[in-house]
């Protein structure tokens, strides 16, 4: 009879919990599949009566402490699953537990977006597992790392937040604000402690990262990439794109152009007819170009406890069956044999169409000078709406551009938003009309 893989837990939220109670609810199905028992020996949380009376409510009986060490100096545990969050403390936790010499997990991508390749090291032959971080219950990180590892990868687009795609859903189609529809998402389970990290994007920054990390062995820190998030979409942008045969979701943007790889995670005009386009509420899509597979797309539930405690847990599953894959699925960076690796593409040379909203007086004149700047930048006006305001002297004015470079746009809203009569500051949306072309 083989040994059972002993679990030590920090965490027992919303996903730490789903895991004490998945592995309890499906052990049969666990174990025939791990080929041996998983069992949960003892949790750390910060507070132990929150804890146990949650324990008691899911009727499991589990030690619970508040010392790390009670994991780290039990011989008996072989696995540390890290569901806490946070960065310098699960950090400082990771790099304990490999010294400790058990397997780590975890579903942290705002440490890994930070410290992905400062662990790899640490761990030597030590199992490390991060499938629950990119995509909740999608099993993305084993594509990349095995089902695609043939393949060069052009590029990966995906919806990789699902609280902000949830708060954009709700928007769109049950006109619910977007401060009720992130009070939902709060309740549902689906955001970070810090649910900033959600609507700015930088939650889907860090996954774009551990993806782009998987593809091209790209080390990149989210403050060298772009990140928007979907804090300054109103109505009004979303009329404007419905009417032009649009949705506005927050995309996660990995490309390969010669020797840069272009990383960007903001919210997109996508055509209505894109199958990313139909990817709504908490789901996450992530549509990947491979050279010899071309695109696959994966679907599924992005967030929440249960969705992301099958992939915790799947990765117990793999450590259990003696698999113990190098973490980034590489021992040296990929896509470089040339010894030259890949750099960053500039913020400035990222090149694509545009949406911009002003409010402006409404007299005249007004247009001619917008248009006169926009050309001075090389801009030019593809599609263009304007509509009144509830006051009468100012207008909206919506409009779509043809393809120019970020450094053009930046600099052209730039002056816009120095002119007298222009009221607010100018707003821009890229439009990703070109879904096969990464
Ligand atoms: P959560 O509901 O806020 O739970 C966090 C747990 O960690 C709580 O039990 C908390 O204990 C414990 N904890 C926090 N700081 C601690 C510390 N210093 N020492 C010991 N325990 C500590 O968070 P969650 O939603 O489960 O998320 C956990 C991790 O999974 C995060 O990294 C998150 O980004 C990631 N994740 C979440 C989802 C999701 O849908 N929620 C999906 C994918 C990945 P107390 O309650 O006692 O404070
Ligand atoms: N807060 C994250 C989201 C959890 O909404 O996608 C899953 O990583």
């Amino acid at each position: 009879m083989s040994q059972p893989l002993v679990v030590g837990i920090i965490g027992l939220g919303t996903v730490g919990s789903a895991v004490a109670s998945l592995l309890v609810r499906n052990q049969g199905v666990i174990k025939a599949r791990a080929g041996r028992e998983i069992v949960l020996k003892k949790a750390i949380v910060r507070d132990v009566s929150k804890a146990q009376a949650k324990l008691a409510e899911l009727g499991i009986a589990l030690s619970v402490s508040t010392r790390i060490e009670d994991l780290l100096e039990d011989a008996e545990i072989d696995v540390v699953i890290e569901l806490m969050g946070g960065i310098d403390l699960a950090y400082d936790i990771a790099q304990k537990v490999l010294r400790a010499n058990k397997a780590f997990v975890t579903a942290n991508k705002a440490m890994l977006a930070y410290h992905r390749y400062d662990i790899q090291p640490l761990a030597k032959d030590l199992a490390i597992g991060f499938e629950a971080s990119v995509c909740g219950g999608i099993p993305i990180i084993r594509v990349l790392k095995d089902g695609l590892s043939a393949n060069h990868i052009v590029g990966i687009r995906g919806i990789l937040n699902g609280t902000s795609n949830y708060i954009l859903t709700q928007m769109l189609q049950h006109q619910q604000s977007f401060s009720d529809a992130l009070k939902d998402a709060q309740a549902l389970g689906y955001a970070e402690s810090d649910p900033t990290l959600d609507i700015s994007g930088g939650d889907a920054g860090h996954k774009l990262l551990i993806l782009a990390s998987l593809a091209y062995g790209i080390n990149a820190l989210p403050e060298e990439i772009l990140i928007e998030g979907i804090e300054g979409i109103t109505p009004d942008d979303m009329e404007f794109a419905n009417e032009f045969g649009y949705v506005i979701k927050l995309l996660g943007i990995a490309k390969k152009t010669d020797s840069c790889i272009e990383l960007r995670v903001h919210p997109a005009m996508i055509s209505k007819n894109a199958m990313i386009a139909k990817v709504d509420g908490v789901m996450n899509g992530i549509s990947v170009i491979g050279d010899c597979v071309g695109e696959s797309m994966y679907y599924g539930a992005g967030a929440g406890g249960e969705a992301t405690a099958s992939s915790v847990i799947s990765d117990l599953i793999s450590f259990a069956q003696g698999k113990n894959s190098v973490m980034l699925g590489f021992k040296q960076p990929i896509e470089s044999e040339n010894t030259q690796s890949f750099t960053l593409k500039s913020i400035d040379d990222i090149y694509s169409r545009y949406y911009i909203r002003l409010y402006a007086h409404d007299k005249p004149g007004v247009l001619g000078q917008i248009s006169q700047i926009l050309g001075n930048h090389n801009i030019s006006i593809k599609a263009f709406l304007q509509k009144e305001t509830a006051d009468k002297r100012i207008a909206k004015l919506l409009f779509s551009t043809h393809h120019n470079y970020e450094r053009e746009i930046k600099d052209a809203l730039n002056e816009l938003e120095k002119l007298d009569f222009v009221t607010q500051k100018p707003y821009k949306i890229r439009i990703e009309d070109e879904l096969e072309n990464l």
